[in-house]
């Protein structure tokens, strides 16, 4: 039997999200450039004969069929016919329901870590296929790094972040359910129309964040609704700002909210006026999910 593996999963931030129109299916087309950060969960898998579980100590995380890693799990053995079992244990710390993509980061490193352990390897276009189908942002999350994403954030592209930034996240305990954002009757889409694929915000946002020009490539169109509903995470933005982040931002549909900075030291400082909330202080990373040798 094979030996057990050891991965870490990324948080990702998105430093530009913007919400076209809604599709047939219920959701709406988003245009978005996701970064993954070095907030990492850790999951380890061990090898079993047939049978699937998951432990992980984090009180509020349910560990039965609800999980994402077992639902990534299942389905990987559905989809590839493989009767073998892993015991699969989680150590939470991406915060949850946070806009950090902490659960499909989860998914992706158990897709990711599967494939390996039980000596499948599929291709990674047809793990990102199983991604797709288990949630949104699992596909981004399989990937990590700088990307720009379309359509639900599925339609993915590489792009070429600037040099050196640091990202300080501040983690409010506010929940937001992501379907009243979308739905709450102050949300506006941009009706822009995309030619050649991308709509010309989005290009702008890009060319930006392309040239280091943090403050013109960050946005959040989630942020009107959330703020009316959560003030105190418009205040956390402005004092990010006013702790000399060169830009700050709301990520997903919240409630963690971050700010770009351009030296560890000044990450660090910002992280330190915010003793009232809990912070990370990260960096970019170039994948997703990593298996450390
Ligand atoms: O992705 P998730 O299933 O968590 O989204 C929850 C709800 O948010 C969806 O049911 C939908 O109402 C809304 N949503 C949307 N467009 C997206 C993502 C989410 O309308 N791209």
């Amino acid at each position: 039997m094979s030996a057990p593996l050891t991965c870490l999963a990324y948080a990702k931030i998105n430093l530009y999200l913007d919400v076209l129109n809604q599709r047939r299916d219920g959701y709406h087309n988003l245009e978005s450039i996701f970064q993954s950060v070095s907030l990492a969960d850790e999951l380890r898998f061990e090898p079993r004969d047939s049978r699937l579980t998951l432990e992980c100590a984090h009180p509020e995380l349910p560990c039965d069929a609800s999980n994402l890693v077992l639902q990534a799990a299942e389905l990987f053995r559905e989809r590839t016919g493989c009767p073998r079992g892993a015991h699969i244990v989680l150590l939470k710390r991406i915060p949850m329901a946070a806009g950090l993509a902490g659960g499909s980061a989860d998914a992706a490193a158990t897709l990711t870590a599967l494939n390996r352990l039980w000596e499948i390897y599929l291709p990674v276009s047809r793990l990102l296929e199983l991604a797709l189908d288990i949630g949104s942002d699992v596909p981004y999350c399989l990937m990590g790094g700088a990307k720009a994403g379309r359509l639900r954030g599925q339609d993915l592209f590489s792009i070429y972040p600037p040099a050196s930034l640091w990202y300080v996240l501040v983690h409010p305990p506010v929940k937001v359910r992501t379907r009243d954002v979308f739905t709450n009757p102050l949300m506006e889409c941009n009706t822009q129309r995309p030619f050649a694929g991308w709509t010309r915000a989005f290009r702008s946002a890009r060319r930006a964040f392309e040239s280091g020009d943090m403050a013109g490539a960050v946005f959040n169109r989630l942020e009107h609704v959330v703020f009316g509903l959560h003030p105190e995470l418009a205040e956390i933005k402005n004092r990010l700002l006013s702790a000399g982040c060169v830009a700050a931002a709301m990520s997903g549909s919240g409630p963690t909210v971050f700010g770009v900075c351009t030296s560890y030291e000044q990450a660090e400082a910002a992280a330190r006026s915010f003793s009232d909330y809990p912070t990370s202080v990260t960096c970019p990373t170039r994948v997703g999910v990593n298996i450390p040798d």
